[in-house]
C-alpha cells in the first residue's frame, strides 16, 4: 500500500474549566491497530491521537485533545490519499471554559453547549478524485440504517459500523464486530475479532476500493 494515510483516533475532551472536560469511552485502540497495519503494509501514516499509547512502528503521531485540535490536524493532512476517520470527536463543545476552576460553593454550573465541526463531512464535502474517505459509526441501534445515512450524507467511500452495545464490541475493548458498508453493493460483517484484524479486514476494503477501475466513486 503505498500511499499517505491520516488517522484520526480517540475520543475528544472539550474542556468545561481549568480541571474538567466533556469526554468519551473511546479508548483509540481501533486506530491505533489501523494505523500500525497501514504502516506494516507500507503506508506514510499520520496519527492524529487523544490518547497516549505506545504509537506503532513506523507512525508519525500528532497528539491532540479536542474536536477543534482533531479538525486542525486533519485539514493540514487533507491532501492524504486515505483517511481513516476512527475518531470519536464531541458534536458539542462547551461554548466558554473556565479559566480556573468551578468552585462547589457557587452551585451547578449552567454548561452552554455549540456544535463543533463535522470534520469527516468536511472532507466528504471537498473529496479530491481518488482520495478514500473512511468513516465509523458508533451506534446502538439500527446499525446498517444509521451507518448507510453517515456514509451518505458525508460522502465517505467505506463506513465501518459497529454496535457499541454488544458485547466486546467497539469502546475500550481489544476486539471489536463490525459491518462494512460502501455506496453500492451488500454489507460485508466481519464478526467478533481482535482490532488488528478488525483493521486488516477494513485495509483489504480500502485496498480494493484504491485498485477498482476508474478508482474510487467520487
Ligand atoms: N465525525 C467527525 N466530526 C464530528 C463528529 C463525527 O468527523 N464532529 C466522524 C467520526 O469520526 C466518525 C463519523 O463522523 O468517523 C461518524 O461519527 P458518529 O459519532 O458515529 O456519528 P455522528 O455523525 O456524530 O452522528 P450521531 O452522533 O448522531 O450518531
Amino acid at each position: 500500500m503505498a500511499s499517505t494515510s491520516s488517522s484520526p483516533t480517540g475520543g475528544t475532551r472539550e474542556p468545561i474549566d481549568a480541571v474538567r472536560v466533556i469526554a468519551n469511552r473511546s479508548s483509540g485502540k481501533q486506530g491505533y491497530a489501523i494505523a500500525a497495519e497501514a504502516a506494516a503494509r507500507g503506508a506514510e501514516v499520520v496519527l492524529v491521537s487523544t490518547v497516549e499509547l505506545p504509537p506503532p512502528a513506523g507512525v508519525e503521531v500528532v497528539a491532540v485533545e479536542t474536536a477543534e485540535q482533531v479538525h486542525a490536524a486533519v485539514s493540514a493532512h487533507s491532501a492524504a490519499d486515505v483517511v481513516v476517520m476512527a475518531a470519536a470527536v464531541a458534536d458539542f463543545r462547551p461554548k466558554q471554559s473556565a479559566p480556573g476552576k468551578l468552585k462547589k460553593q457557587d452551585g451547578p454550573p449552567e454548561i452552554v453547549l455549540e456544535p463543533t465541526p463535522d470534520i469527516l463531512a468536511e472532507l466528504g464535502a471537498a473529496k479530491r478524485p481518488g482520495q478514500v474517505l473512511v468513516g465509523f459509526a458508533a451506534e446502538t441501534e439500527d446499525l446498517v440504517a444509521n451507518a448507510a445515512s453517515k456514509l451518505a450524507t458525508k460522502r465517505l467511500d467505506l463506513i465501518v459500523a459497529n454496535d457499541v452495545s454488544a458485547p466486546g464490541v467497539g469502546f475500550g475493548h481489544d476486539t471489536n464486530a463490525v459491518v462494512l458498508l460502501r455506496p453500492a453493493g451488500e454489507p460485508v460483517t466481519v464478526a467478533l475479532r481482535d482490532k488488528r484484524a478488525i483493521a486488516a479486514a477494513v485495509l483489504d476494503v480500502v485496498v480494493e476500493i484504491r485498485s477498482a477501475p476508474g478508482g474510487p466513486d467520487n
